[in-house]
């Protein structure tokens, strides 16, 4: 995509305007998600729980059939992130996370792809969040996030953390270890 677009979502509490990078993707307000695909087949679940499946994209995740499977561990960068989505119980309802490895200790984090300065942000765009100096840089405004807790150290959310999203490891893969969600999507 070579010019900038965004995408604005408006739920009756919230709205969200979000630049994209991805031909496709999603954006999230409150409880409406709207997912995106720009020169695919995409389709919107908007604030209500109309939204069907986009296609083979967007199927859960799962090894050995547990809809919990997030990635191979290996696939959890130190110095990036990648980034899934966290489904609620109904299936339809999605919350956007990033998992970033501890360079030193090796664990695995997790928390929302969303900046506390301006929650509307994704830290992760799409291509992995910046990481410098062992910290998550949000590259909208500079603001640096520890590993962890999610601690901001630096930038216009100082003192505030990342909303984090509970995950395990279990034979060398990560899984959604959080009561909100009952599955993964890819993105
Ligand atoms: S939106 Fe992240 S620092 Fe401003």
């Amino acid at each position: 995509m070579n010019d900038p677009v965004h995408v604005t979502v408006e739920s009756d509490d919230e709205a969200t305007r979000e630049r994209i990078f991805d031909s496709e993707g999603e954006v999230e307000a409150g409880d409406a998600t709207f997912r995106f695909s720009v020169g695919g087949a995409g389709d919107s679940d908007g604030d209500s729980d109309r939204g069907e499946d986009a296609g083979d994209d967007d199927e859960p995740e799962e090894r050995d059939g547990d809809p919990l499977f997030v990635a191979p561990l290996s696939d959890v960068p130190t110095d990036s992130t990648i980034r899934r989505t966290a489904m609620r119980p109904d299936g339809r309802r999605g919350v956007g996370f990033i998992l970033r490895r501890g360079a030193e200790s090796g664990e695995v984090f997790a928390w929302r792809n969303s900046c506390p300065h301006r929650p509307e942000v994704p830290l992760d765009p799409g291509r992995g969040a910046r990481v410098d100096g062992g910290e998550i840089v949000c590259h909208e405004h500079g603001a640096r996030f520890e590993c962890g807790d999610g601690l901001c150290t630096w930038g216009p959310c100082v003192g505030e953390e990342l909303d984090p999203v509970g995950v395990e490891v279990r034979d060398g893969d990560v899984y959604l270890d959080d009561e909100r969600f009952a599955s993964v999507r890819p993105r």
